[in-house]
Parts: C-alpha cells; structure tokens; sequence
C-alpha cells in the first residue's frame, strides 16, 4: 500500500504530493509546526490524510515537550491544537481529529497519568485514527463496489485515493474495492485545475495499481458523458453537512450538475468522519480560498498577466439534491440525508 503517512520516533513522514509524478521525495516533520506547515504548503492533502497527520503532528509536539508538570503540558498541547486548526479550513476531518486527540487528553489526565502516560496516550489515539481510516476506506470501498457495473466507465475529480487518506482511498476506494471484486473498471481522472491532483495524483496512483486510467482536462467531462462514455461519477468530500450537501474539490459541483443534466448517478465516497452534523447545510461549510499563484502559475512558469484579478477558491459545495449516494464505512446512505445520516451515527451496519 502506499506510504503517504508515517510515525517514526521523531519525526511524522510525508511523501511530498506537491512534488508527484515527477519526484518520490519524503519530508520528515519534526514537531507540531511543521507539520502544521506541511498541511498549508499541501505536503500532505486531502480530508481524511490531513485528519491523521495533525492527530500525529499533535502527538509528536507533546512526546518531544520539555514540560514536566500536566499545566504545563495541558498549555503546550492547547497551543499546538490551535496552530493545527488554523491550517485549512474547510475538510472537517482536521477538527475531528484534534477534537479526539483533546479527548484523549483529558480522558489521560482524568485518570490521573504522568505526563509520560499522556504522551503514550496521545501517541496511541493519532496511530488509532490512522488505522482507522484505513479499515473505514477498505469498508466504504466494498460497500461502494456494489454499485459499479461490471463493466463500468468512472468519473473521478481531484485525488480521493490513497494519498488522500491513511491507505486505500475514498473514491479510489470505491473503484479498488470494485477491482478487488473482479470488475472491469475504466477510470477518467478529471486534471483538477489548479493543483492538478487528477493529473498528478490520481493518475499516479491508478497507473502503479494497474487501473486503466485515462487523463481529462475539467473542461471536457461534459462532452465525455454525452458521447456516452461515463457510467457513474465518484468523488470523495471535504464536509458533508447534516443535510447532505457537500463539499469537494473546485469543480466537483460542475461535474454533478453535468451528471444530472446526463441522467448518471453521482456518487460521494466518504469516511463518518467527513460528515459534520453541526454544520447544518452547504452555505455554512467555510471555502478556503488559495493563493493566485496556484492559478497565474503553473509549474513555476506564469500563465496569466499581471494585473488580473484571481478567484481562487479551493472547494464548492453540490447540493444534496444532486447526490445519488453517500457512500461509508455503515453503508450507502440515500435521501433524505437529514434523517439518513443521523441514522449512520446510531447504526451499527446499514445495507
Ligand atoms: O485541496 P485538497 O487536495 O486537500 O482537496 C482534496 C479533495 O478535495 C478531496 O477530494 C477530498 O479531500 C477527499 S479525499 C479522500
């Protein structure tokens, strides 16, 4: 399986995914901060990925603190949560995760450990959500196989695939889980403007695995569908509200209204830990807006004049209505969503 993260003694172990197809270089973070640079600088991306590395970044800052007294260490660890939320903003699986390592925390100092135990406790929890993730993509990966054809043709935006994730991926999960099963599956990996994980990313991923795989730029899915050669779309998710409306990748919202308009089913393949149930609908999920670079530029070299405007915002939002599917490690969860999703939190297995 692909390393995309890993714990070592002192340092948390990216691969650079700024720096694929071209180079396999590795970058060894070596406390909180720099992890939390990785995360910005998209060293490290995608929801669930960025999810596990703050929860081992956090783990790593406090095994590497100085602070011999829990007040101490209590105002280290709280300093450090904040540095890591203020990466980006809107995959909700950063929250999640630095909401479980503070759990963690006070359950440790609850039961009355030493700072040493805390540090093995913290170190425990950041390693069981990367495991995990994992398990919930090899899950949501087989229960997603279930809806691809035999024969099936599939759309996939941005990098939703292992690199995205602890292993396995979500969307890439779906379409492994699927090959897994014996299907025949062809996969058209949108370029994903700006930062291109499709080109770069997902297109890596599926060629190493031996998936037929062939490159679009954003501008031709439209024309792809009505020729009549996609069968289902599958994406991943940054947040999905309680009522199903979700957040992706720039783009993904295009994709969905052409799928409509095409009649194919458009599915979302996402860890529980994706969906924000606090988040009532899509007009409260925050969209992080990047750099212009990322659009004047690409490669280094600009594209674009000076003096131009740029609008770069790094996620949309599909409407629910537009979802036929949101697929996890409980199962596929169908409309309405309000009342399906809640459900996947009570719900041990959902078919
Ligand atoms: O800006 P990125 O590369 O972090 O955005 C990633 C995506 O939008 C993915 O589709 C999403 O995080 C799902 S990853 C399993």
């Amino acid at each position: 399986m692909l390393p995309t993260i890993a714990r070592e003694a002192d340092a948390v172990v990216m691969i650079d995914q700024r720096k694929l197809p071209a180079e396999e270089v590795y970058v060894r973070a070596k406390s909180a901060a720099e992890v939390a640079r990785a995360i910005k600088t998209m060293v490290i991306r995608g929801a669930p990925a960025i999810g596990v590395a703050a929860a081992m970044g956090l783990a790593l800052g406090m095994r590497r603190s100085k602070a011999t007294g829990t007040q101490k260490f209590a105002a280290e660890f709280q300093k450090s949560c904040d540095t890591m939320a203020a990466t980006r903003p809107t995959a909700v699986n950063l929250f999640w995760a630095i909401e479980r390592m503070k759990r963690a925390f006070a359950a440790a100092v609850q039961d009355g450990h030493s700072v040493d135990q805390i540090k093995d406790r913290l170190d425990a929890e950041a390693q069981a959500i990367h495991d995990e993730d994992v398990a919930s993509c090899r899950a949501l990966g087989a229960f997603g196989a279930e809806v691809v054809p035999a024969d099936a043709r599939i759309l996939t935006h941005c990098n939703a695939g292992a690199l995205a994730t602890a292993g396995y991926g979500t969307a890439l999960g779906v379409i492994r889980g699927a090959v897994e099963k014996g299907k025949r599956v062809a996969v058209f990996a949108d370029e994903t403007r700006p930062f291109l994980q499709g080109a770069r990313l997902t297109a890596w991923e599926l060629v190493r695995d031996g998936i037929d795989t062939t490159i679009i730029t954003d501008n031709m899915s439209g024309a792809l569908m009505r020729q009549g050669k996609v069968d289902l779309v599958v994406v991943g998710a940054d947040r999905i509200a309680a009522n199903g409306d979700t957040a992706n990748k720039i783009g993904t919202y295009s994709v969905a209204v052409l799928a409509r308009e095409h009649r194919l089913p458009f599915y979302v393949a996402a860890p529980l830990s994706t969906v924000d149930l606090n988040t009532p609908d899509g007009a409260h999920i925050p969209i992080e807006e990047r750099s212009a670079k990322e659009v004047t530029h690409i490669g280094g070299s600009q594209m674009a004049p000076e003096g131009a405007r740029v609008w770069n915002p790094a996620f949309d939002v599909t409407p629910h209505e537009l979802i036929a599917g949101i697929i996890t490690e409980r199962g596929i969860f169908r409309a309405p969503y309000t009342e399906s999703l809640k459900r996947a939190f009570e719900e041990v297995t959902l078919a």
